[in-house]
């Protein structure tokens, strides 16, 4: 059940995240899905950086190692149709638990911050 203090954004985004990741490890996935991993971590990791920066989050800069770290692993994730599909459900399930790790830890940190100010 959803706290109504939730940051709302920020779960929806984790959400797709963590549905774009279990697609990865599906058996009829590939590079499209590669991709959109990229793209969507890199909108979400942005937006949460322009909150850090526009609130002076004091622990801006380990978050923002953090989220480098996760965009170097997806980086090198093969982007061809035929990534195998046991490495896939390896990566997906790695992947998920870094993302759980960071979701329920420094972000909820970040979510606590934001909501306390006034630019939620
Ligand atoms: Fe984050
Ligand atoms: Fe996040």
């Amino acid at each position: 059940m959803r706290k109504t203090s939730d940051l709302i954004w920020q779960d929806a985004q984790h959400q797709v995240l963590f549905e774009i990741l279990d697609l990865i490890g599906q058996p009829d996935s590939g590079s499209a899905v590669v991709l959109q991993l990229q793209q969507y971590a890199e909108t979400h990791f942005t937006l949460e950086e322009q909150y850090m920066e526009m609130l002076s989050y004091p622990g801006i800069d380990a978050h923002r190692r953090a989220h480098d770290e996760f965009r170097e692993e997806i980086a090198t994730l093969p982007c061809a149709d035929d990534f195998d599909v046991a490495f896939r459900q390896v990566v997906s399930t790695y992947l998920t638990e870094w993302l759980k790790r960071h979701v329920f830890g420094i972000d909820k940190e970040l979510e606590s911050f934001i909501l306390e100010s006034s630019f939620k």
